[in-house]
């Protein structure tokens, strides 16, 4: 039996669209099923909106096998519940493999002592924006995979669907030692370059999710405070920005869900299952092939 609730609240915190498009498409699907939802957009400190909502459904990106830390100082200022239920979704470009598997570890721990209950937690997988794209065809299969997923998770949270993971020990190991990221970010943003041909537009200042940019003299400048989103980077229209520090992060192509989503790639139409993707990207062909056996056939 379904379900239809009339408080739920999406929060969800996105550096280059891909969790954003995921919240976007839950609101879809859950309001088709007849049901009322807020969304709002984390970007750092307090709740903009602290009224009491049931079910609570977070989602973002995984950043150093962790959420992001802006995510963390939301939950932390979120007022005390009790026994609100929750799902927790993350968003990853690797799936949920080692070392992946307590990335929700963290942000579970933190909803629960705020009075939540915790009972569905699920790894979505986006195009990767950092340090290296998944091969041809993955991206294009994943923009395509996304209604299909949400759907599932949309049926399992109506149906009362509970699903809790087993994060591997090994994982919380790096998911501890990947909070340094933080401070990493800080460092690299307050370094990332303004080239000549910066036309002054505003457009990284307006977007930053940490609002990390002011514009001086007509030329961004960074504060201390980056999430090493790469929103910056990926989106300022005239490609005037670049990292001054560990440069390997940002994929040189640049990254842009949109174009991905619209070109289909040449490959002969190959089933999911035989597609040959190298040992980084297993996560990614499983979480695709567990799809295509539920619904339809991800092949080209
Ligand atoms: C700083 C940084 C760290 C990341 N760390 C991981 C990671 O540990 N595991 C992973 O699978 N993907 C990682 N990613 C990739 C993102 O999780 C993935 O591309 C996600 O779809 C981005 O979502 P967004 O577009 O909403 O920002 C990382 C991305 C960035 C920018
Ligand atoms: S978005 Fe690009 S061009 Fe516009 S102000 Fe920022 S760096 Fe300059
Ligand atoms: S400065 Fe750039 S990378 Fe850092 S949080 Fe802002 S948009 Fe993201």
């Amino acid at each position: 039996m379904m379900n239809t609730y009339s408080n739920i609240k999406i929060a969800y915190y996105s550096g280059t669209g891909g969790t954003e498009l995921a919240a976007k498409s839950f609101q879809r699907h859950l309001e088709t099923a007849g049901c009322t939802c807020t969304i709002e957009t984390i970007t750092d400190g307090i709740s903009k909106n602290q009224s009491n909502c049931d079910p609570l459904i977070l989602l973002f990106p995984v950043h150093a096998f962790n959420a992001p830390d802006a995510v963390y100082k939301w939950i932390d200022a979120l007022d005390m519940v009790n026994q609100t239920s929750a799902a927790v979704i993350s968003v990853s470009g690797a799936g949920d493999v080692c070392p992946n598997t307590a990335c929700r570890v963290g942000s579970i721990k933190r909803l629960t002592k705020k009075g939540y209950h915790v009972l569905y937690e699920r790894m979505i997988v986006m195009p990767s924006n950092w340090v290296a794209p998944a091969p041809s065809p993955l991206p294009y299969l994943l923009m395509q995979a996304l209604p299909i997923v949400i759907d599932q998770i949309t049926s399992d949270l109506l149906s009362g669907v509970c699903r809790k993971a087993k994060p591997l020990w090994i994982d919380r190991i790096f998911s501890a030692i990947g909070k340094l990221e933080t401070a990493g970010g800080h460092y690299w943003g307050k370094r990332i370059q303004v080239m000549e041909h910066c036309t002054g537009c505003g457009w990284c200042a307006n977007h930053c999710p940490a609002g990390n940019i002011t514009m001086a003299n007509v030329k961004p400048t960074f504060g201390d405070g980056c999430h090493f989103c790469l929103k910056c980077i990926y989106g300022c229209p005239s490609k005037a920005l670049q990292p001054g520090t560990c440069k390997f992060v940002v994929i040189p192509e640049g990254y842009c869900l949109q174009d991905i989503a619209q070109q289909p790639p040449q490959n002969p139409q190959v089933p999911v299952k035989d597609l040959k993707v190298g040992f980084f990207w297993l996560g990614v062909k499983k979480y695709l092939m567990s799809l295509s056996d539920n619904q339809r056939d991800l092949s080209l």
